[in-house]
């Protein structure tokens, strides 16, 4: 392990200049707003290793597939997040001779991310050549109250220094995209201008034409005073600067402010991008960096009293959880039923910045419970308006008649992911979707949604699941063929336990809410049948016919759940007899070692388990954990949270402790060297889960909210806040007892280890724990 943060409760602390963890700490220190995301490169020039990236939600770049053997049904390209124009730039120079921290004597070097109000600081000093001592330091945030914006404070102050430093502040939309398929830059020039203290660029991306203008404007100070601007400009192809030179003296401090918009013609017409930003950029500077910094902490502290976490008496699980709220709300606002959340979020190019099921299954539980309803609504209306691109994507595989199957992979709704065994196998995906329709109707009792948009998303994959199920005449019963289930290690699997699982409760769960509109509203259901021409009378007795045949694998002797037909024909010898240097398996084994292996790379029966826990008894959970937990290596930082979580439904507080201790500081310890590439977005939001779900025992039963809770030993108390249908909550659990604090007016009734209670507005309820 190379990377060693400093333990903070709301600080992640980097202390000391070490070039061989530039991209892990670039990730690690990235910033976002939901409408773009920074990772923490240098300002000021740097020659050494690093990857590039700024990202804007919603741009894209569509790069034409690249495989090895061309398969039908595979989508045209792989959708790219693109690293957009470089707006951090502010090159130093020091009586001519510039500052780049690869060849700088570096005196000191510190980084610290303020998690509580959003901003990144950075400080160092260095010797520019022989005694030229100067020290830096510079604030970087992306603006949750103007999210168009992203400011940057540089502070050059001179220890020992008299000469002249010069600034280049620029904007540099010549970037590429570590990540392409044939090496292509992916901007055009659309125009630029260039002023004394202020210029911007706008550039297109190719094939999808999305404009983006990226303005700056700069101001300067010298021992606090407004010093006027007389730059010389750099004005040349897709780059524009600013270049002026300030005299320092020992104790004088030049500080440079760098405003910058960014816009989009996902949200401004194209011909009105330059008018706009011009306009943007006078508002930032008129409202200045104090004002700017200010109203963007004041929309941190909202976010931190609707959803943090306290931890009392273990620092690092403290800071680890408050860094996965931190980055999930940096990545998505949910105001913007366009935009979604990719598996590394903002923070590096792996996934391509595109939608994947962790969305329903993983993030979307996250800010059901701590996040405004329109938030969930509009993770959800997203996937209502890719549904005719999810029944085009069904029928160019062969299948008909309004069957839908959405993408596993996608940015506007078309697949684009291009391995056979995942993009048409890896269906389960579908049922995720059609999950998250129920969640959030659970969580909002927002009971319109379905007549307005769920039913139709629902009857979509119900039609899929109809098409994709097949009689066999050998078993008498519905089977799915040839699937991948959540565990990639095994793939052209027969009768994946969880994704028949899913298939049914599809299906039941649809004609259940049929029934109920019908009851309801007839009017509605009526509209909705003719707007998707659909034939109650045929297709209702199939999917019935299909809810009770399903074969569901099971092993008799054993008394579990298959993962899928012939999973037992395997040799079953759990992970802990793999040597430690072989591990992870997907770094050291082939690939057909790895298929051939009963390792299982993330919670697949369990995850089945997990979602749809109230349908099995306690034995049985127990029962299939301790048969499948120990055949299960995590390499998905999907997995251990699931697993935690399931841990401590089942009591045992030791393993869920040490499965949430492999989940919540993944990058934060870089457990599997990686972190580099990007944060694991998603993956935090398990994270959150296992706290509040594991330890907590959160659950949604029946329209009422229940918690079970336990403590892990080391822990002295922990706290979280939820929302529940408008009413938001905070638990407090120590080895003794559960408080929880109704904060708002109505009054809720909800069970507490299975008793039940009711808590009027602003008050509190007390239970005492058993916990040992
Ligand atoms: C996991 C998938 C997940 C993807 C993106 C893969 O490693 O197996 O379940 O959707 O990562 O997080």
């Amino acid at each position: 392990m190379k990377v060693k943060y400093k333990e903070d409760e709301w600080l992640i602390i980097e202390d000391g200049f070490d070039p061989e963890m530039i991209r892990a700490s670039e990730s690690i220190f990235s910033l976002g707003n939901g409408t773009m995301g920074q990772r923490a490169n240098f300002e000021e020039h740097y020659s050494g290793d690093s990857l590039q990236g700024s990202y804007i939600a919603g741009v894209y770049y569509p790069d034409k597939t690249r495989v090895g053997w061309w398969k039908n049904g595979y989508p045209e390209y792989f959708a790219k997040v693109l690293n957009a124009p470089n707006w951090i730039g502010i090159d130093i120079s020091v009586d001519g001779q510039a500052v780049d921290l690869t060849t700088a004597k570096i005196k000191s070097f510190r980084r610290v991310l303020n998690m509580k109000q959003g901003y990144l600081d950075r400080s160092f000093t260095i010797s520019v050549s022989g005694k030229k001592q100067l020290e830096i330091n510079s604030r970087r945030f992306l603006s949750m109250s103007e999210p168009d914006l992203g400011i940057i404070k540089y502070s050059v102050k001179s220890s020992d220094f008299t000469g002249k430093i010069e600034f280049t502040a620029y904007i540099d939309a010549d970037v590429r995209n570590e990540d392409t398929n044939y090496g292509r830059k992916f901007w055009k020039e659309v125009s630029r201008e260039v002023n004394k203290e202020s210029g911007f660029q706008i550039s297109r991306t190719m094939k999808t034409d999305f404009h983006v203008a990226t303005g700056m404007v700069l101001e300067l100070t010298k021992n606090d005073k407004k010093v006027p601007l007389t730059p010389d400009i750099i004005d040349r192809e897709k780059y524009i600067a600013n270049v002026f030179t300030a005299d320092i003296k020992p104790k004088d401090e030049v500080i440079l402010y760098k405003y910058v918009s960014v816009l989009s013609s996902l949200n401004h017409p194209k011909k009105k991008l330059s008018d706009h930003i011009k306009l943007s950029l006078r508002e930032a500077i008129t409202k200045g960096y104090a004002t700017l910094l200010n109203d963007h902490i004041l929309k941190w502290d909202e976010i931190w009293a609707n959803s943090d976490v306290v931890i009392e008496g273990d620092l690092s699980a403290q800071q680890a959880i408050r860094f996965s709220i931190f980055q999930l709300n940096q990545t998505y606002t949910g105001n913007d039923e366009r935009l979604n959340i990719g598996p590394k979020g903002f923070t590096g190019e792996k996934y391509g910045g595109s939608t994947y099921w962790d969305t329903e299954a993983f993030a979307l539980p996250f800010f059901l419970k701590t996040a405004d309803q329109k938030v969930g609504r509009n993770l959800l209306l997203y996937r209502y308006k890719h549904l005719e691109k999810s029944i085009a994507n069904a029928e160019k595989l062969g299948f008909k008649n309004g069957a839908a199957l959405y993408p596993m992979v996608t940015m506007n709704g078309e697949e684009c992911h291009n391995e056979w065994e995942i993009t048409f196998e890896e269906i389960h995906r579908n049922g995720a979707i059609a999950y998250a329709v129920f969640n959030y109707i659970r969580h909002t009792g927002d009971e319109n949604y379905m007549a307005d948009y769920g039913l139709e998303v629902l009857i979509g994959i119900s039609r899929f699941w109809s098409q994709r199920a097949s009689f066999s005449d050998n078993l008498k019963k519905y089977v799915i063929l040839g699937v991948t289930g959540p565990n990639e290690y095994e793939n052209n699997v027969n009768n994946n336990w969880y994704t028949n699982l899913l298939a049914v409760w599809t299906l039941s769960y649809t004609r259940e809410n049929i029934e109920l509109l019908e009851k309801k509203n007839p009017e509605k259901l009526k509209a909705v049948f003719r707007k998707i021409n659909f034939l109650e009378d045929e297709e209702i007795p199939r999917w019935s016919d299909l809810i009770t045949n399903m074969h569901m694998p099971f092993h008799e002797k054993l008394n579990v759940f298959l993962q899928h037909d012939g999973f037992l024909d395997k040799h079953i010898i759990p992970a802990e007899h793999i040597p430690a240097h072989e591990r992870p398996i997907n770094q050291h084994w082939s690939w057909d070692r790895i298929l051939r292996s009963c390792y299982i790379k993330q919670a697949d029966v369990l995850q089945g388990l997990y979602i749809f826990e109230e349908q099995f008894d306690s034995e049985t959970i127990k029962r299939n954990f301790d048969f499948y937990e120990p055949l299960t290596v995590h390499e998905s930082s999907l997995s251990a949270c699931i697993h935690s979580i399931i841990a401590s439904r089942l009591g045992n507080i030791k393993k869920a402790y040490e499965l949430y201790l492999h989940t919540s500081r993944l990058d934060l310890d870089d457990y599997n060297n990686e972190v580099a590439d990007g944060l694991h977005i998603t993956s935090m939001a398990g994270t959150w889960l296992a706290i509040v779900e594991g330890f907590g025992g959160m659950r949604i039963i029946n329209d009422k909210i229940h918690f079970n809770p336990l403590i892990p030993e080391k822990w002295v108390s922990y706290s979280f806040k939820v929302r529940f249908r408008g009413i938001l909550i905070e638990v407090d659990v120590t080895k003794n007892d559960i408080v929880v604090c109704n904060l708002s007016e109505k009054p809720l009734s909800l069970v507490i280890s299975g008793k039940d209670h009711l808590i009027e507005g602003s008050s509190k309820y007390s239970v005492g724990l058993q916990t040992e």
